[in-house]
């Protein structure tokens, strides 16, 4: 992720002129991120009709949500507005903020007339009264008045009129959640911000004051619930309630229900059973037991999340029982207290038979649930991930949402980027998780959109709705990455209302993230808006999932990896061709499990669309997709013109220099730059994975044809000698080259550049531990040095840890030479792969062509 700055030459009048001009319109004090998108930035100018704005206010509910709603409005508006509310005990004979729930707002003020309102709805309208003007913040519940407050609170964030913040909104569906999969001992399972605000060293932490800030952040997007534990449960989660009960303490005030995920074996594990068989009466008692004492401690505790008879997970098959078996008996012991069961459908086996053709990972959820339709008890929801196989860069929506009509379903989406490049890209998927609540399912030939279905409105259920793997942690900044927060919002908001526009989501979210000036604004949400097609563009398009290292850490590419093995992650490629056959006539099948119209508009290569076709077909690479080009020619053109846009993103970032504080604008570009050299990593690698499997040229000639390219192979070595890497395609021609038994050594190279300014990257690998240092010289004349002291997942060099150093701006003349230096530390033995020489734009002095 190294990066400098080497500027021959530099325009620094006009950089002080503009980067002074800006300063004095906006404040750019250091930020860290640590208020996510409730910052409260006092505004500048405040808005003319805010002077109107009353300086007294009124709460007439006295539950802790609704203290925490006055304090809110308080807070917020004495930093954004810089106006200090004076509290009242009873509505005052002059202008006021009145906050109440409907029924207590009715009570209080003649004429108010409530608007009909849904469970945790919400309604922010003016009254006037006596001469007076009200300001009224209405919830159907307390809670509702909650996000009534912090809906206000983003209108003056965002410099929105006070008429503009006039508004009734109801949820869209009462289970809005989101689920961390944080363990005991302060890890968290595909979390990529540090450690867990929850727990450390086997106990709940002592200090949750994160934990408070977290529910206060999800209440502001109106997110009601959080489960604390990773999905892979440790039963002795349930030896740990007192601690536990500590967290929904903190919960409580932001109106956030505390829930937790459970191991199915837990009786015997720590209950000293000898079974869990949910068909047991002593397992039944022992769970209904184990509930009694939750609530005993938790009165408000959400419900149970379980993950079973998945990925090594027990659970009831081992006793010839199904998931109705297991989630009805929990939903017995949960239904007095109003408790409710978020049972899995990510249920599969991992050891499927590669050759068996017919076998599929994307069947199973349907193929096991769908038979227990109508049997599952009211209060349990079938939790389901938004595809058929694990959060990949796109998939089709899973058949199981049209195939549960008499169950309660909610969607499960990952903001936490495990797949997507894992808070080191950029991906903002509120765009891709639109394109799955928007689908429609066509369920009994009628429009049945995913949205509809969750939120009860298809099939007429009581209960359902949207669960996000947030995954936050320790870090300063929640989420590692500063635009990773936007996935979080944008989570909150879909949750909320999934007719919100990603570029609403967008442009909201930087208006409160990093301020109001319209030129940020729309590069930010532009930035995001592209990024997910971006991302996909160089990782795994046309349907072939992310063709990341799925047995590794699902981070660089590896597409091998995905074949050949139990997973059932296949792409099925070989020398003619690529794609699983998914087909019901030639196929294992899958798309039969769509309704009649959907599988129809899968089955036909003429209505299958392009990015979802390998998914659902296997074709020869020659195949002519619908764009006219060959299937193989797209792959690579995709991966190029990704690796471009991703360079793009790091251009577009640079124009917002001063205008956003310096320490978040270079902690993103820093990323920025990092994403655009892995971008790199990937197009090359999945490019040269499909021209040797299909033995089909780019018709470009550009895979391992760069003539700005300089390999390791081509340097002149002292002490670097070659290794192979695996896989093979995330190196030139599979070799890195390291510096073994030696406390340094040098690769050189005489160049022969026409005169002119040069970006010089090198590209080298940085394991997660040890740090080799790298010096880089010219003419003997050092220009550079760095460090490997990223935390990227590997410990060898491949495609997770293959990175850039770059310099910009260096001035080259004919007969230079290049040095670089590594040095090796620990078991990091320096280990580089090429030096990449490009002319700056317009850079080149003089004839490129002596
Ligand atoms: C993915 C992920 C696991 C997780 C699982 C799940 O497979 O890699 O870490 O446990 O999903 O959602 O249960």
């Amino acid at each position: 992720m190294a990066d400098r700055i080497y500027r021959c030459h530099n325009s620094f009048l006009l950089r002080f002129i503009c980067v002074s001009f800006i300063c004095g319109a906006i404040p750019l004090n250091a930020e860290d991120g640590s208020e996510g998108w409730l910052r409260y930035a006092p505004l500048s100018p405040v808005p003319v009709s805010y002077a109107r704005m009353p300086v007294s206010i009124v709460q007439l509910d006295s539950s802790k949500v609704s203290a925490s709603a006055e304090s809110e409005i308080i807070r917020g508006i004495r930093s954004m507005v810089g106006r200090t509310l004076r509290v009242e005990t009873n509505v005052p004979d002059r202008d006021a903020w009145v906050l109440g729930t409907t029924e207590e707002l009715r009570g209080a003020m003649p004429g108010y007339r409530a608007p009909k309102l849904g469970h945790e709805g919400f309604s922010v309208s003016a009254l006037q009264v006596r001469g007076h003007h009200y300001w009224l913040i209405a919830g159907a519940d307390p809670r509702g008045m909650l996000y009534g407050a912090f809906h206000v609170l983003s209108g003056i964030a965002r410099g929105e009129s006070i008429r503009a913040m006039e508004d009734s909104e109801s949820p869209a569906a009462p289970v809005r959640w989101v689920n961390q999969w944080d363990n005991l001992n302060g890890t968290i399972e595909r979390g990529y911000a540090g450690r867990s605000i929850f727990f450390e060293n086997g106990s709940v932490r002592s200090d949750l004051t994160r934990a408070g800030e977290y529910a206060r952040l999800l209440a502001s997007v109106g997110i009601n619930g959080c489960t604390i534990n990773n999905v892979n449960a440790d039963p002795r989660m349930l030896t740990m309630i007192r601690g536990v009960s500590r967290i929904a303490d903190a919960f409580r005030p932001w109106g956030v229900r505390l829930s937790m995920s459970v191991a199915s074996n837990s009786p015997q594990v720590v209950g000293g059973l000898d079974t869990f068989d949910p068909g047991n009466e002593k397992v039944a008692a022992w769970w209904k037991a184990r509930v009694d004492e939750i609530y005993a401690a938790i009165p408000d505790f959400a419900g149970l999340v379980v993950k079973a008879d998945s990925e090594g997970q027990p659970g009831p098959s081992q006793y010839g029982r199904t998931p109705v078996d297991a989630a009805n008996m929990l939903a017995t012991a949960l239904k007095p207290h109003g408790g409710v069961v978020l049972y899995r459908g990510f249920v599969y086996n991992h050891h499927l038979d590669w050759n068996d053709l017919k076998a599929d990972r994307a069947r199973a959820a349907y193929d096991i649930f769908h038979p227990l339709d109508g049997q599952f008890a009211d209060n349990v929801i079938v939790q389901i991930k938004n595809g058929p196989i694990d959060f990949q860069v796109r998939e089709p929506v899973s058949p199981l949402f049209a195939g549960l009509q008499k169950t309660n379903t909610a969607v499960e989406l990952q903001v936490t980027q495990e797949y997507m490049g894992q808070q080191r890209h950029v991906v903002f998927l509120p765009v891709q998780w639109k394109t799955y609540l928007d689908f429609d399912l066509r369920a009994e030939n009628r429009s049945t959109p995913l949205k509809d279905i969750v939120d009860g409105k298809s099939f007429r259920r009581p209960l359902g709705g949207y669960v996000g793997v947030a995954n936050v942690g320790l870090d300063t900044n929640w989420m590692a990455h500063p635009l990773a927060m936007a996935n979080l919002y944008g989570f909150a908001r879909l949750a909320w209302n999934p007719d919100t526009t990603a570029e609403t989501i967008a442009s909201d979210w930087t208006r409160l993230t990093f301020g109001n000036d319209e030129k940020l604004v729309s590069t930010v949400t532009r930035v995001l808006l592209s990024s997910w097609p971006i991302y996909e563009h160089y990782t795994g398009p046309l349907g072939l999932q992310t063709l990341t290292n799925i047995t590794g850490p699902h981070f660089g590419p590896a597409p091998q990896s995905q074949e050949n093995n139990g997973w059932g992650q296949w792409i099925r490629a070989d020398h003619d061709g690529v794609g699983m056959d998914r087909t019901v006539a030639t196929g294992t099948g899958f798309i039969g499990q769509y309704p009649p119209e959907v599988a129809a508009m899968y089955t036909s290569l003429e209505t299958c669309p392009d990015n979802l076709l390998l998914f659902m077909h296997h074709e020869p690479y020659t195949y002519r997709l619908h764009t006219g080009k060959t299937l193989i020619q797209t792959i690579y053109d995709l991966h190029y013109q990704g690796a471009d846009e991703a360079a793009g993103i790091v251009r577009q970032w640079k124009t917002l220099a001063g205008r956003i504080d310096p320490e978040r604008y270079e902690k993103t570009l820093g990323l920025l730059e990092y994403q655009a050299g892995h971008a790199i990593v990937w197009r090359d690698a999945v490019d040269r994975w499909f021209a040797k499997m299909s033995g089909i040229a780019d018709d470009q000639g550009r895979i391992d044809h760069d003539p700005n390219r300089i390999t390791a192979a081509e340097m002149q070595l002292d002490g670097y000698t070659p290794v192979d890497v695996t896989p093979w395609e995330t190196a030139t021609d599979g070799k890195a080259y390291i510096c073994k038994d030696r406390a340094a050594c040098t690769a050189t190279a005489h160049l022969n550049r026409p005169a002119g300014l040069y970006d010089i990257a090198v590209e080298y690998f940085d394991y997660r531990q040890a740090a080799s240092t790298f010096q880089l010289s010219l003419n003997q004349k050092a220009i550079g040095t760095w460090t490997a002291d990223n935390t990227l997942p590997g410990q060898a060099p491949n495609g997770d840890t293959s990175t850039r150093y770059t310099l910009r701006g260096v001035a080259l003349r004919p007969g230079d030479v290049l040095t670089i230096e590594g040095h090796p530390d620990g078991n990091e033995p320096a280990p580089i792969d090429y030096v990449e020489i490009t002319p700056e734009a317009g850079g080149v002095v003089g004839n490129p062509h002596p």
